[in-house]
């Protein structure tokens, strides 16, 4: 079969990068099955999509807000309507399970709903004013263009939180999908497309981060960054976009942890830690990769996780036997093998895993098979240092206390867990873990659209995705005051009554 070939989509058209050049994208599960043909663009296709997206701004500022949340609303049924399709799509093209892909892609639906909503509310606020015949309010203003980044695990989700509370808000976008899974941007925006987005409000230009990412950030007739990934080039995103004063959303790296209390439901605890650990083979910013154990119950917790750990099913995702498919590519598989070996000089024991797969079909697939270590110390790298792989640490403790210590003594904070039937405990979890997200009696994934996401220390720079963080970030307040006095009125001067 002919490999197809996907171009650019700019000011309504497809069109090919400047340098003639593309790339491939191919199936992390075996890599003779190439999903199709990317253009690789850089900072002349940049320019073109950011001046198609300035010019489509004047426009699509100015259609109404209910409005813009109804095209969402109609991406939102087209996505339900097409959730099959998509999700094989995806899953053939980063590697995934199938129920995982088609919750990625319910992930975009629930942001589309939810945003379409938003169309209708986007609130300020009226205020009174210190003076007489005045009247005050804030109102949320689009910011522009917004240029956005996304990475490859949640290919349709991620790119959904950013493409559609900006579109909501009035912005016209711009986005570098990561040249991994460049498809399934391509197929959200299509849905988009179909569900009436004029042209120019979204474009999309695919290569690689140092020809095409830098670029977006650095274009001055860009007003807004968000961008997902590595807290390696979210710092470089974030110093170039400080050199415009540009607004800059970073959502980067996590170590998430999840602690057993010795009261937990073990069975419950032992779920959570598997589908925390090796969901999405471990490539999520937060899966769970560190498990801290109350000593009286690690012994068992050990052997019930290791157990559980080599029975999951590894394969290609497509398959429905399947439990865990392949990593997304060679140099995060290199990744999981290097870290492997980093915990075993650093005195971690292996417990089971730490081989990348191969036989039984898995020769030409990113295949890692579900690692634990136990025995690891709390300040080892790999109990401080993200893998994004299936791979997960048992660090014993002796209470609640210190558990909440090794817990918060990392460089991230983005998601939590804590399992027990304190109440009290818990209480104190939800106070004192230092995370943007923490669940009780649940793995550190599973977030939904509508809350908050997005961390704390090194994970982000203050912003949050999904909820009303969204808003925030894609608006500008601005202040508006009428005086209907007909006389000049003085604030803070004329306070007389
Ligand atoms: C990510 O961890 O990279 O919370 C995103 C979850 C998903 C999103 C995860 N809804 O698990």
């Amino acid at each position: 079969m002919q490999t197809k070939i996907y171009q650019n989509l700019i000011g309504g058209q497809w069109v090919s990068a400047q340098s003639g050049e593309t790339f491939l994208n191919r199936n992390p599960a075996n890599i003779d099955d190439v999903v199709g043909e990317f253009q690789s663009s850089g900072e002349a296709d940049v320019d073109r999509a950011v001046k198609a997206a300035r010019a489509a701004y004047k426009q699509w500022r100015l259609f109404p807000a209910p409005k813009r949340g109804e095209i969402l609303y109609r991406a939102g049924e087209l996505l339900l309507r097409h959730k099959e399709n998509l999700a094989r799509q995806m899953t053939r093209e980063m590697g995934k399970v199938l129920s995982e892909t088609r919750g990625d892609v319910q992930e975009a639906a629930d942001t589309a709903f939810y945003m379409a909503g938003e169309g209708r509310r986007l609130f300020g606020q009226t205020t009174p004013s210190e003076l007489r015949d005045k009247f005050a309010m804030s109102v949320r203003m689009p910011v522009g263009v917004c240029g956005m980044i996304t990475p490859w695990n949640f290919p349709m989700a991620i790119p959904s939180w950013k493409l559609f509370p900006a579109l909501m808000c009035g912005n016209t976008c711009v986005i570098k999908p990561a040249e991994d899974t460049p498809l399934s941007t391509f197929n959200l925006v299509e849905m988009l497309l179909e569900a009436g987005l004029p042209e120019g409000v979204v474009n999309i230009v695919t290569g690689y981060g140092p020809e095409a990412g830098a670029p977006l950030v650095a274009h001055p007739e860009v007003d807004a960054i968000s961008f997902t990934g590595s807290s390696e080039v979210g710092r470089i995103v974030g110093q170039t976009a400080a050199g415009f004063f540009k607004p800059c959303s970073l959502e980067m790296g996590g170590k998430n942890a999840m602690i057993v209390l010795e009261d937990a439901n073990l069975d419950l605890a032992l779920d959570g830690a598997v589908w925390g650990s090796f969901g999405t083979s471990g490539q999520r910013c937060t899966a769970t990769s560190r498990i801290i154990v109350q000593k009286s119950i690690v012994g068992e917790f050990t052997r019930r996780l290791v157990e559980r750990a080599q029975a999951l099913r590894v394969g290609d995702g497509l398959n429905a036997q399947v439990e865990m498919g392949p990593q997304i590519n060679q140099q995060q598989v290199e990744t999981s093998a290097r870290y492997t070996g980093i915990a075993e000089k650093e005195g971690a024991q292996l417990l089971t895993g730490g081989k990348r797969l191969s036989g039984d079909g898995l020769d030409k697939g990113f295949f890692f098979s579900p690692t634990v270590f136990g025995g690891v110390g709390a300040g080892m790298r790999i109990a401080r240092e993200e893998v994004f792989g299936p791979v997960v640490s048992l660090i014993e403790c002796d209470s609640f206390d210190q558990a909440i210590g090794f817990a918060n003594g990392i460089q991230y904070g983005l998601s939590t867990a804590l399992y027990s039937r304190n109440v009290n405990l818990a209480f104190k979890a939800m106070r004192d873990l230092e995370a943007g997200i923490t669940y009780v009696n649940a793995p550190t994934i599973g977030a939904e659209v509508h809350l908050p996401f997005g961390g704390v220390k090194q994970t982000g720079n203050g912003h949050r995705e999904g909820g009303t963080g969204a808003l925030d970030f894609y608006t500008s307040w601005k202040a508006v005051y009428v005086d209907y006095s007909d006389r000049l009125q003085r604030a803070q001067i004329d306070i007389g009554e």
